[in-house]
């Protein structure tokens, strides 16, 4: 058997399909695992044992973040040009990553709260407060309270993504002008704030044809229901994580200024697509099989 046919499976071990062969290229090279091995340092000192799992998971959920909101923004795009099957294609993905990251967060229960005094003062004031990307999954969704920049540093250079974030329409913005382009007689809920009653109605009736009628519009309806689950996988990411930081520190404040347990209990309801939740409420089974005298 020649080399080549003798290739894993693995499309890493496959030549380049531009140059034929990229010579010196290696799996740690590629993936700068040396780099990647380098970032995780202690505060604790000595180090406590619980600490690197404790940065390895942070630094989990940031590169999945990244991972999110590119793929977020292709979304977006797809949407934009009338791609809409392509728009439900993409979010697809970015449903699984955030189905890992609901239940990797159960890892961290594998710690005492005994061991996590070990070095939890040495992270004082650093808290999931100042996780920026965090902030932009909530702010392209839809999830919009800019008071909570005042935990961002506005000198970090990161920073500025977000700000951009909060000047661009968010995903529910470019769903409703897709909706409006498809025919359906919705008006666009505002960025910030409550939308009106008036507007309210109207939408639930306009998303009722929808609803009622799934199969008419199907690569739209699989569209919004993608994402009433992406809303529902952050609900269920903060409900998972306020139920281990009880455990583990319980009604301690936390380090980023807040109540803790009673703050982020106080999240629980935040979501981006109320009249997409509240909708299916408003069909009744006399419409879909006649009342039975
Ligand atoms: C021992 C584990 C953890 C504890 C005790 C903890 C505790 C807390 C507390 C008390 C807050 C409220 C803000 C504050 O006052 O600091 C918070 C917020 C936050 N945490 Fe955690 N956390 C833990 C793990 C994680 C992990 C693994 C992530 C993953 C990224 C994370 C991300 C966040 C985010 C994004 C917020 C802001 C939530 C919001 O404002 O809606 N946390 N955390």
């Amino acid at each position: 058997m020649s080399e080549s046919e003798n290739r894993p499976g693995c499309p890493m071990s496959a030549p380049h399909p531009s140059k034929g062969f990229n010579e010196g290229l290696t799996y740690n090279s590629y993936l700068k695992v040396p780099e990647l091995l380098a970032l995780q340092q202690y505060e604790s000192e000595p180090p406590a044992h619980d600490e690197l799992l404790f940065i390895t998971i942070h630094q989990a959920y940031e590169l999945w973040f990244k991972l999110i909101l590119f793929e977020l923004d292709s979304v977006i795009e797809a949407m934009k040009g009338d791609e809409i099957y392509e728009a439900s294609r993409l979010l697809q993905r970015v449903l699984q990553i955030e189905k890992l990251l609901v239940s990797q967060i159960h890892i961290l229960e594998t710690m005492t709260p005994r061991d996590f005094l070990r070095f939890r003062a040495a992270l004082n004031p650093a808290s999931g407060f100042q996780s920026i990307q965090f902030r932009e999954v909530e702010f392209v969704t839809g999830i919009r309270d800019p008071s909570l920049l005042k935990h961002i540093d506005q000198t970090d250079d990161d920073s500025r993504r977000l700000r951009e974030r909060l000047e661009s329409p968010s995903l529910r913005t470019h769903l409703y002008e897709l909706l409006v382009r498809q025919g359906f007689e919705v008006g666009i809920p505002p960025e910030e704030g409550e939308l009106t009653p008036e507007m309210r109605t109207q939408n639930l009736e306009a998303l009722w044809r929808l609803y009622r009628y799934p199969e008419a519009n199907f690569h739209l309806y699989t569209l919004a229901e993608s994402l009433v689950e992406h809303d529902q996988n952050i609900l269920l990411w903060r409900f998972h994580h306020v139920r281990v930081v009880e455990r583990l520190i319980g009604t301690k404040p936390g380090t980023g200024g807040s109540s803790g347990v009673e703050y982020l209990s106080s999240t629980l309801e935040r979501r981006a697509y109320p009249v997409l939740w509240e909708v299916r409420g408003t069909l009744s089974d006399e419409e879909i099989y006649g009342t039975h005298e």
